[in-house]
């Protein structure tokens, strides 16, 4: 029940109806009995300033923040956690006292994405397929975990601009084209791009060149035509909603201070899916 008393929670996006984060939280809040309520604001560029000033306005102890807002956010904050400041994104806030401070959980979502289906990062090579903020992220985490990582995106001038952000982080390296020179190298593929969300999106890579020992990964959710090919193909899947799951796991702890139920997050991201 909603008191006097309630902390409150809220997510900025345009768009935010498609969000599947008031669900997961709002069912953890529940099952641990804490007076916290995750509420939608359907915030728009413009207002971005306005909606951060609101935080500590009206006292919302945290808010994530998703597309298209996690780089723009950084100007409006008071602090940002070192890894935030250099993945250059920020998807958490907490409001401690009046004092914003961003976090990126993205990163650490990915990992823990990849590490709770048992796959391996250090020494392995990675294909990361796009340039924008959630690759950022993907980038570093693989990288911050030694992990080794080459990167294709359409608009070339954004993966050379993360390679340079990156470099002195492990190997990083651009590629052009997609080619079996490349995709030959690689144990894992991840589609760190938006193609998928639509269903008539063309596929960010060519079936042809995944093979069984591939571990496909997709920030997409929920089943892309991609990770149906991928699977057919016997490569090892992860979609989307691992990196969803793992990312509301972190921030859920930045905000209450509590070991987040992750079954029970686990749980409501399947029941809401289906
Ligand atoms: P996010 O924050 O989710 O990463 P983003 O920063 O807008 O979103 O990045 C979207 C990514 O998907 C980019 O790498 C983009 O490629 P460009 O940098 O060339 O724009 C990629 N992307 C989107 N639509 C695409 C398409 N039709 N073909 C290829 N790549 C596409």
């Amino acid at each position: 029940m909603i008191t006097g008393k309630t902390k409150i929670i809220g997510i900025f996006a345009d768009p935010v109806e498609h969000t599947l984060s008031p669900s997961i939280h709002n069912e953890a809040f529940q099952y641990l009995g804490l007076n916290y309520c995750y509420v939608p604001f359907h915030v728009k560029k413009e207002y971005l300033k306005d909606a951060i000033f609101a935080i500590k306005a009206l006292n919302i102890k945290g808010v994530n923040i998703t597309v298209p807002h996690k780089e723009a956010v950084i100007k409006y904050l008071d602090e940002v956690s070192d890894e935030a400041k250099y993945i250059g994104a920020v998807n958490t806030i907490l409001n401690n006292e009046e004092t914003l401070k961003g976090f990126n959980t993205d990163a650490k979502g990915f990992v823990l994405s990849l590490k709770n289906e048992k796959i391996l990062i250090k020494d392995k090579i990675f294909l990361v397929l796009g340039a924008g903020g959630a690759a950022k992220a993907i980038v570093y985490g693989i990288l911050k975990e030694g992990g080794r990582v080459y990167i294709y995106n359409r608009t070339l001038a954004k993966a050379m601009a993360i390679k340079e952000r990156f470099s002195n982080l492990g190997f990083i390296e651009v590629v052009s084209i997609i080619d079996k020179s490349v995709t030959e190298k690689v144990q894992t593929i991840v589609n760190a791009t938006s193609l998928g969300l639509k269903k008539d999106d063309p596929m960010p890579l060519s079936p042809e060149l995944l093979k069984s020992e591939h571990v496909y990964c997709d920030i997409v959710y929920p089943e892309t035509h991609l990770m149906k090919e991928a699977e057919k193909i016997g490569c090892k899947v992860i979609g989307g909603t691992g990196m969803l799951l793992w990312q509301a796991v972190a921030a859920f702890e930045i905000w209450t201070g509590l070991q987040a139920p992750v079954e029970i997050m686990k749980k409501t991201l399947n029941k809401v899916l289906t």
